[in-house]
């Protein structure tokens, strides 16, 4: 039986992660690590509270202590790094924090689990520790062109400027220690159990509630858009086969402008939910600032090696998402009220 620490498993992609595998494997367990900040929810892991397999702890990534605990108590074989402070938008505003978790959280996981793992032979058979990290390290394409694993660092804002050292502090492991690692660089995902700080549960909640859509710039911003399944499932796939010390991308090559994303979700909503709901709750507002123009990733590695293909066209996925998040009015609400209302009206008031 092997036993998986996934950090963050409280947020959209974590959460996600521990559904999918604890559907797929029942000979497995996983120890969530969580410190619930404002993104961590444990309602998204409702229905499997009380799976025997599933084991819930409210700890800090940085706390030297908490994480020795887990160590001493549990054999832990994979490490899965989801915890992050993971919004743009926030990172630009408040930048330390993202330097607090996303660099020395990711160096003290780093740290424990060698100390664990690591015997005078070298590191122990089948340990590996996985930092998901993102395509936004590699900065900010033109007009053509992909992000390789081989493109180089290049990030611009705090948030992927935090994520990119933290990938370079996971190198060093591997390159100075030969620690069984791997880096996963994903695009934009989109999916159930999403904050809706992030573009495309906004849209959707704010069209619910007949709210404007701010629609940064000049809207033509690309990002490229994977289904939150099939990026679990391409983890999945490294963690069993990825070659040690190897980055890989993924994202299905699903290039999309904001305004694109935006109209698609109105239509939606228009044609089944409420007809008063029309692009003219469309606003442009001021742009974010050094806003990343172009996302593209290039999956063939992934492809080639580990044989992985996303599952969910867009058309299908983000219909499937809207659904979700209509069938999860409740939940929507729990997330919306409290912080969120402050937060929102800080970021957006002066647009109203
Ligand atoms: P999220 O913000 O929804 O969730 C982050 C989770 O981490 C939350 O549960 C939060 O409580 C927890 N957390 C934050 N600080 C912590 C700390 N100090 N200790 C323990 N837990 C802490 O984020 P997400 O969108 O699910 O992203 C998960 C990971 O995937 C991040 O590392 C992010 O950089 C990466 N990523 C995200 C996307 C995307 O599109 N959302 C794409 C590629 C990569
Ligand atoms: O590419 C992967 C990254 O995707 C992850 O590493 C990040 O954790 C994740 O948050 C996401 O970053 P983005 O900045 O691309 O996502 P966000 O949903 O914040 O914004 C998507 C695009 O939409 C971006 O170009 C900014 C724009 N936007 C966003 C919001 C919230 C708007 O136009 N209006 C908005 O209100």
């Amino acid at each position: 039986m092997k036993t998986y620490l996934v950090t963050g498993g409280a947020g959209f992609i974590g959460s996600n992660f521990i559904h999918y595998m604890l559907k797929k494997y029942n000979n497995i367990k996983i120890i969530n690590l969580d410190k619930l900040t404002y993104a961590g929810n444990l309602e998204n892991l409702r229905e499997i509270q009380n799976n025997p397999n599933y084991i819930f702890v409210q700890a800090d990534i940085c706390d030297k202590e908490e994480v020795e605990n887990i160590f001493k108590k549990f054999n832990i074989d994979y490490v899965i790094n989801f915890a992050a402070e993971s919004h743009v938008d926030r990172s630009i505003r408040e930048p330390e924090v993202f330097v607090k978790t996303n660099v020395l959280g990711t160096v003290n996981l780093l740290n424990i689990a060698k100390t664990y793992w690591e015997t005078e032979k070298g590191f122990k058979e089948g340990k590996k520790y996985i930092q998901i990290s993102t395509d936004e390290v590699y900065g900010s394409l033109g007009e053509t062109g992909f992000f390789k694993e081989t493109t180089p660092i290049d990030s611009h804002s705090p948030y992927s400027s935090s994520k990119a050292s933290a990938d370079l502090m996971v190198k060093a492991y591997y390159d100075t220690y030969k620690m069984p690692i791997n880096i996963t660089r994903c695009s934009n995902n989109y999916g159930p159990y999403q904050f809706p700080e992030k573009l495309i549960p906004l849209i959707i909640n704010n069209c619910l509630n007949k709210n404007s859509l701010p629609v940064y710039g000049d809207g033509l911003n690309i990002r490229d858009w994977l289904f939150v399944e099939d990026h679990c499932k391409a983890i999945d796939m490294v963690i069993n086969s990825g070659r040690l010390g190897e980055v890989y991308n993924i994202g299905g090559h699903n290039e999309r402008t904001n305004i694109n994303i935006v109209k698609t979700v109105i239509s939606y909503i228009h044609d089944n939910v409420d007809s008063s709901v029309t692009e003219a709750l469309i606003k442009y507002v001021e742009d974010r600032k050094g806003h990343d123009r172009r996302y593209g990733i290039d999956p063939t590695k992934i492809k080639k090696e580990l044989g992985w293909q996303p599952e969910t066209k867009f058309e299908g996925g983000i219909v499937k998402t809207i659904q979700w998040y209509l069938e999860n009015k409740q939940w929507m609400q729990n997330v919306t009220s409290g912080e969120y209302q402050k937060y929102y009206e800080k970021m957006y008031l002066k647009h109203k």
